[in-house]
């Protein structure tokens, strides 16, 4: 890679927010940043998971900084942005005529990010095949571009992200079992802002700055009726949606004008959470009757197949994982080992 490129992928520490603003004050966030502290010098694969805006990439780009890679390339690919036709391509590279336009060598990201970080941001999204090429590059190191024969040296530290639940992808087996182990050896799991409010303040103070010196403006007060009432919002958009309210204020210039607005929004969001709290017992109720009818489809069909699971999933029109998942979800036995047509509980 030309020296040139490859100082493009550098990641300027005083870019980030401050370690004290990344991770807070809660126990939480601390024990986070503890873990990140044993992995720091080891190569081993992460995995950040967290709902939207709860700063995954802000943690993978703060552990690159401090690790023993810090020199050397942070390279990010979104999964879910690029066409999965396309994503191998970018991953791993091509060689000339491998497909109509590729008319040169190119390298991948692997290649691009060499003794560096590769971070893998929505990696639910990855198709099943690339899985496996992933597989491969963490299992042995190696892989090919598109179209080569030669075998490469990855030496790339993978750090994966995503706001799906990978382990019920698993289950319902529409992410491959062997590689969310390759990936999930170190796991951070970020706390959404809801469950870190007494870290607001601090945040307020940071996106203030941050957006003040962004829009050349002097940098505003807030008002302590403002503050907690920011307090008082559960923010499903986490810490991205706090930027963007300061980014308002600031421009706007008004934070009560923003406050009246943040206050209608709890009231709201009161009123609807009570209301959801009412229709809870429904939603129950309809649960429960899905769940019966389920248990007594599943039932069926292994009473049919004599309680072949491989053979009742494919009748299904399940995979066996997902049965195994659903018998315990439904709470069925998860084997036939009774003698009289009765299922053990085992
Ligand atoms: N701890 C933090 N301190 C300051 N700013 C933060 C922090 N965490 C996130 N941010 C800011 O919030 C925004 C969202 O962060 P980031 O992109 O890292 O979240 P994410 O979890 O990767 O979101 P998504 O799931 O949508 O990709 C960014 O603008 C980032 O700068
Ligand atoms: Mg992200």
């Amino acid at each position: 890679m030309s020296a040139d490129l490859s100082q493009s992928f550098r990641i300027d520490p005083a870019d980030l927010p401050g370690e004290a603003v990344i991770f807070g004050s809660t126990t939480a966030m601390r024990e986070i940043r503890s873990k990140i502290d044993c992995v720091l010098s080891s190569d081993l694969p992460v995995l950040i998971q967290g709902e939207s805006g709860t700063g995954k990439e802000v943690v993978a780009r703060f552990l690159h900084t401090r690790s023993n890679r810090c020199d050397a390339p942070f390279v990010k690919l979104n999964c879910a942005a690029i066409p999965a036709s396309l994503l191998e391509s970018e991953l791993f590279g091509c060689e000339k005529g491998s497909y109509t336009g590729a008319n040169g060598d190119r390298p991948g990201l692997v290649e691009i990010a060499d003794a560096g970080t590769l971070f893998l941001d929505e990696i639910g999204e990855m198709s099943w095949e690339l899985q496996g090429k992933l597989l491969g590059l963490l299992q042995n190191g190696s892989y090919t571009r598109i179209g080569g024969h030669e075998e490469r040296m990855g030496r790339v530290r993978v750090i994966c992200a995503t706001n799906i639940d990978l382990q019920e992808a698993v289950e319902t087996g529409a992410f491959r079992e062997d590689l969310f182990y390759r990936i999930d050896v170190v796991s951070l799991r970020l706390s959404a802002l809801r469950d870190r409010k007494t870290d607001i303040p601090q945040l307020c103070e940071y996106f203030l700055q941050k957006m003040s010196h962004e829009f050349r403006r002097s940098i505003p007060q807030l008002n302590p009726v403002t503050l907690h009432l920011l307090k008082q919002w559960d923010w499903p958009g986490n810490l991205r949606e706090l930027e963007n309210w300061i980014s308002r204020a600031i421009i706007l210039g008004d934070d009560e004008a923003l406050g009246a607005e943040l206050k209608r929004q709890v009231e709201t969001n009161n009123a609807l959470a009570s209301r959801q709290h009412r229709l809870g017992s429904l939603n129950e109720a309809s649960r429960q009757a899905t769940s019966t009818a389920t248990s007594a489809l599943i039932l069926k069909a292994l009473q049919a197949n004599h309680w072949n699971r491989r053979k009742t999933a494919e009748e299904l029109n399940m995979s066996y994982r997902s049965l195994l998942y659903r018998l315990r979800d439904v709470g069925l036995p998860q084997r036939w080992r009774g003698h009289r047509g009765r299922p053990s509980a085992h």
